[in-house]
């Protein structure tokens, strides 16, 4: 009877150390991740928070500020580093981020990167690690905020799971890579604040998932590719600040849900396609362009503008009347264009400011002088 107890206490033991075995493999931190990431952090400097203070120890996966794992696999998913947030860290300190030193190309190693996220740390330099592409997994790469130079991986395409792809407020130099279109999946691109050249690739509207795209304050030449009008879930785009030239395209006007279109501070020419002004636009900017025509006379009960800004063109004629049956402008800008006769009136037109109409040939009425 007591052999039999016994026997049974020893399985049940094997079974326990079996099992406690099973769940300390999965957790614990791979050791080729852990090498990993303690190369990434030593190619850092982050000289006044201690981030990296809790990155020691054999299990990465457990207390390593910033870093997660898998359950299931026990490999490292997640590095999410923002030097400016509401993390304990940072609003203890009262400070924002800061750091220096480069991406290591190590970080590669954690072919299971779901998330890497190392955003805002104003002073991290040097290139993005070509390797990174190879990360098969990688979901969100975000790394605004830094003064990261060179290119765009040419290859960026491979990163076929990414839905958020943000460069942001960094010194990155060449092209947008063609490959880019081939990431079906991806919904927010910002590119913004670089120093990026050359055409936005042709087939930019193969990406037919994106929400957002922020290409502003770059280089960006030749003209607004066409096949973005095919893009149906498009609702943000931003190019302002570059050297786009050529005309806007006539269908641009009839994308489904773009509702923010900003093309201010570039070279494009040409007449304002009329569905631009008829659609569901709430925020539209295309001041200090070369814009020259009539403003095609389109407005009405559906025309809801939080802010509409034409200032710095060439455009000539009057204001169109229909203006005044809009439901709602916000913002007018009119000014420094070649615009004449009488300022229509209505309920939008309440509420603007002369400078609204400034620097036209001939305008008046409310509010400039009565005509
Ligand atoms: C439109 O763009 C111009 C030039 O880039 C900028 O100065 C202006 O503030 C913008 N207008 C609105 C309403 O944001």
């Amino acid at each position: 009877m007591l052999f039999k107890m016994e026997r049974r206490v020893v399985y049940l033991e094997t079974m326990l150390l079996t099992f406690i075995a099973v769940i300390s493999a999965v957790s614990c931190c791979s050791p080729s991740d852990r090498a990993a990431l303690l190369a990434f952090k030593a190619g850092l400097n982050e000289p006044y928070l201690g981030i990296f203070d809790s990155w020691t120890g054999t299990d990465c996966c457990a207390n390593w500020h910033s870093v997660s794992c898998d359950p299931e696999t026990g490999r490292v998913a997640d590095i999410s580093l923002r030097g400016e947030s509401e993390d304990p860290i940072l609003t203890k300190s009262g400070r924002t981020g800061y750091m220096t030193g480069t991406i290591s190309p190590e970080i590669c190693k954690l072919d299971r990167l779901t998330n890497f996220i190392l955003a805002d740390w104003k002073g991290i330099s040097g290139e993005i690690p070509s390797c990174l592409t190879s990360l098969s997994s990688l979901h969100v790469l975000d790394l605004i905020g830094n003064r990261l130079t060179g290119k765009i991986p040419t290859d960026i395409g491979s990163l076929t799971r990414l839905t958020v792809l943000n460069l942001a407020d960094n010194a990155l130099t060449g092209k947008i890579p063609e490959s880019i279109v081939s990431i079906k999946g991806l919904k927010h691109i910002d590119l913004s604040n670089n120093q990026l050249t050359g055409e936005i690739p042709v087939q930019f509207g193969q990406l037919k998932m994106l929400s957002r795209a922020l290409l502003n304050r770059n280089r960006l030449t030749g003209p607004i590719p066409k096949s973005i009008t095919s893009m149906d879930r498009l609702a943000d785009l931003d190019l302002s600040m570059n050297q786009i030239s050529d005309w806007i395209p006539d269908q641009i006007g009839k994308m489904r849900v773009l509702s923010t279109l900003n093309l201010d501070s570039n070279l494009i020419t040409g007449k304002i396609p009329p569905t631009l002004l008829s659609s569901g636009m709430g925020i539209l900017n295309l001041s200090r362009n070369a814009l020259e025509g009539n403003i095609p006379n389109v407005f009405g009960p559906h025309s809801y503008f939080m802010a509409l800004d034409l200032s710095f063109n060439n455009l000539k004629g009057p204001i169109p009347g229909s203006l005044s049956s809009a439901k709602y402008i916000g913002h007018l800008d009119m000014s420094h264009n070649h615009l004449c006769g009488a300022i229509p009136v209505g309920s939008p037109f309440d509420h603007l400011e002369a400078s609204s109409f400034a620097n036209n040939d001939c305008l008046c009425g409310n509010p400039l002088r009565t005509c």
